[in-house]
């Protein structure tokens, strides 16, 4: 009789044990799920380094200096504060500044305005990055003076700032009647809305589309897509959802969990039967 009691306390002691560590094994892998953290969305904005003013040739008066691109597009209105930011941010307002101080060639700017930025949708910016803002901007610098009647003698395709004249990277058709000036990129048509500035070296022309590159806009989206800005947060928002619906599926690890309860049970009968079999 003693080592009966004995053995059906060893053996509750055994189910104890097995019914205490159970819930155990099954939660600890569903606890490690949501831990599977999705892919983090769009990187905040790369810093914009702090617009490094130009330091003044203190020799040559500021009113007889070459044209400054900055200062021409504040000129003009208030309409291109993203542009002016962008120029700042990329370093390009810098180098359009040197190369018009040197002299030796002309340049051509494209200046989108604010509201054809916002037109991209927000976070579109942000999610190139600081190389690809890099060449956006380029790609809206021509490497020589044209005046509107110039462009409508121009041959295609037109080579810019963003890639070299050899590699054929970058490039943009720009086609022209009278007064009607339109670009097109292969992505977007823009057309020229308005003569910022113009003298014998550099010219400034508003338009009203932001040129979006092939060579950065046109792998990403099909070339029927009239803006692939809009893709951007909708993407964003995806993600955001993404870590509701992974907790929401938890079915492979319980899955492991039932089946070492499986295992457990098994071995408790398995011990009942071996218990038995020496207590006959
Ligand atoms: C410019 O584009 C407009 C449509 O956006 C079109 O009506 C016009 O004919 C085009 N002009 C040239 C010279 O390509
Ligand atoms: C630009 O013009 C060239 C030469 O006419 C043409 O081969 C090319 O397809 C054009 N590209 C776009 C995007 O219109
Ligand atoms: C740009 O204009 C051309 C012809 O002028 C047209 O075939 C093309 O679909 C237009 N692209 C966009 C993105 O509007």
């Amino acid at each position: 009789m003693e080592s009966v009691r004995a053995t059906s306390q060893l053996l509750f002691s055994l189910l104890f044990i097995f019914f205490l560590l159970s819930p155990i094994s099954a939660k600890t892998p569903v606890a490690d799920s949501p831990a599977v953290a999705p892919s983090a969305p769009v990187p905040p904005k790369t810093k914009s380094t702090p617009a490094p003013t130009v330091p003044p040739k203190s020799t040559v008066p500021e009113s007889s200096g070459p044209p400054n691109i900055i200062t021409i597009l504040q000129k003009a209105g208030s309409q291109f504060t993203t542009f002016i930011k962008l120029l700042r941010s990329t370093l390009v307002a810098n180098q359009i500044n040197t190369q018009l101080a040197g002299r030796t060639q002309g340049l051509t700017v494209f200046a989108p305005t604010d509201s054809a930025f916002s037109a991209l949708g927000s976070g579109a910016l942000n999610a190139l990055s600081s190389e690809q803002q890099l060449h956006l901007i380029q790609y809206h610098v021509l490497p020589a003076v044209y005046t509107l009647s110039q462009f409508e003698t121009i041959t295609n395709p037109v080579h810019t700032q963003a890639g070299n004249s050899e590699n054929g990277q970058y490039p943009l058709n720009i086609t022209s009647t009278g007064s009607t000036v339109n670009i097109t990129t292969g992505v977007v048509n823009a057309t020229v809305t308005n003569t910022v500035y113009t003298d014998d070296q550099f010219s400034v022309y508003q338009v009203d589309k932001v040129l979006l590159p092939l060579d950065i806009f046109g792998r990403k989206s099909t070339p029927v897509a009239p803006a692939p800005a809009p893709l951007k947060p909708q993407k964003a928002v995806e993600d955001a959802e993404a870590p509701a619906k992974t907790t929401e599926v938890p079915p492979p690890p319980p899955s492991g969990a039932i089946g070492m309860k499986h295992h457990g049970f098994v071995a408790v009968i398995l011990a009942m039967g071996v218990l038995k079999a020496l207590l006959l």
